[in-house]
């Protein structure tokens, strides 16, 4: 950490082997206190660990003698055929990972059309982002404390060509990360949530445990089922929900006609406690039968992770701070070379596990472990 801060390199560097080599090499490219800010939780890290420990309770058996020459990595989400099934989460404020930030990950996505999943806390605007190519490219919706704000954003993705609608519902409030209070994190006075530029003034929602405020406070604008069933009479684009780990909600979700969910715990920013997205994935598997889009993520560092996210019940996962981190090394480049990666590492783990395509990666395919409670 003495070394001087790296700028973004416009090739690959050659110590990258693996995607997961971006998240080691990013420290070199990043400032500690936002490098901090992203690889951290909130709280104490509990469900950031519980991630990761997950996909070790899961092994993949080697199949024999199988021919899985012509074998392909593509699936159809949303009714759009994806080349692979890994996309890329809504990550906000990109500036602090590369100056140009959402304009660089954009680039990488319609490079290898990759569905880019923009934020609405993105560091540039969804006209900036869709602008630089992004496709398939969708919104990723927080409720507004205002409708008005809601539906701004709203006509703004429809009216720039995004495909769909991603509302994120397990974060209405924002517990800091103590390891990004330790690094004294402050953003940065040019990562400002961009689409948001012309709103009125937000309520500050940053809070940490104790503050007694929450019911009358932050908790008063969090959004109910009423505002979601509303929401759903404002578009014709398809609307996912990101952030289920109850099969109860995801039942209560599939009933009222969302076009899919997204099995996730924010990468552990969410509720510090919360289970491992892995763990819960089978459950909401079966409670919302075999036909219901879903996807996944927190914590896929690997393709042998996706292979384990596909065969426990989703049909394709998205990736978070990986891009990130490959961001900060090389910038489009980097994000790319990272979703490429990913794909191989799948194929390989696919070929040994003698899968031809995507939907034979199933149940039958892994094992429990030993750490498997
Ligand atoms: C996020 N995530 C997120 N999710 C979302 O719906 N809207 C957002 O604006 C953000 N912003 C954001 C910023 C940063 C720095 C991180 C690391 C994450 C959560 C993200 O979409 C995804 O759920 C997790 O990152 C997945 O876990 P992994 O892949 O990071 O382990």
């Amino acid at each position: 950490s003495f070394l001087p801060l790296q700028q973004p390199m416009d090739s690959i560097p050659a110590e990258i082997r693996c995607a997961q080599d971006y998240e080691l090499l990013a420290q070199r490219f990043m400032a500690p206190a936002s490098y901090a800010y992203v690889a951290g939780g909130s709280g104490r890290d509990a469900t950031v660990e519980a991630n990761r420990a997950a996909f070790d309770s899961w092994a993949v058996y080697p199949r024999l003698l199988r021919d899985v020459s012509g074998a392909h990595a593509r699936v159809t989400i949303g009714g759009q055929e994806l080349s692979h099934p890994i996309m890329l989460a809504p990550v906000a404020f990109q500036k602090l990972a590369h100056p140009r930030g959402e304009l660089e990950t954009a680039r990488a996505a319609a490079a290898l059309q990759t569905c880019m999943v923009s934020s609405t806390l993105a560091s540039y605007t969804l006209e900036e982002i869709a602008a630089a190519g992004a496709f398939p490219r969708w919104f990723q919706l927080y409720f507004q404390p205002t409708r008005e704000g809601t539906l701004d954003l709203l006509r703004r993705a429809e009216g720039a060509g995004y495909g769909a609608i991603m509302v994120t519902l397990d974060a209405s409030i924002q517990v800091a990360s103590l390891r990004a209070l330790r690094a004294n994190f402050q953003m940065p006075p040019d990562c400002i949530a961009a689409n948001l530029r012309d709103h009125a003034a937000p309520e500050v929602k940053e809070t940490v445990a104790g503050d007694s405020r929450i019911f009358q406070g932050v908790m008063r604008t969090a959004p109910t089922w009423r505002d979601l069933e509303w929401l759903m009479t404002q578009t014709a684009l398809p609307i996912w929900v990101k952030g289920v780990l109850h099969p109860q909600d995801a039942c209560a979700l599939q009933s009222r006609g969302v076009a899919g969910i997204v099995v996730s715990n924010h990468g552990g920013r969410s509720l510090d406690g919360a289970p491992a997205s892995l763990q819960v994935l089978p459950a909401i598997r079966a409670a919302v039968g075999e036909d219901f889009p879903l996807l996944f993520d927190s914590g896929i560092r690997s393709g042998l992770d996706i292979f384990k996210a596909l065969a426990l019940g989703a049909n394709a996962v998205m990736i978070g701070r990986l891009q990130m981190y490959a961001l900060s090394v090389a910038g489009a480049l980097g994000v790319a070379h990272m979703i490429r990666l990913l794909q191989e590492e799948l194929e390989v783990c696919m070929a040994q596990a003698g899968c031809v395509t995507v939907t034979e990666i199933d149940r039958a395919t892994v094992a429990a472990t030993a750490a498997a409670k």
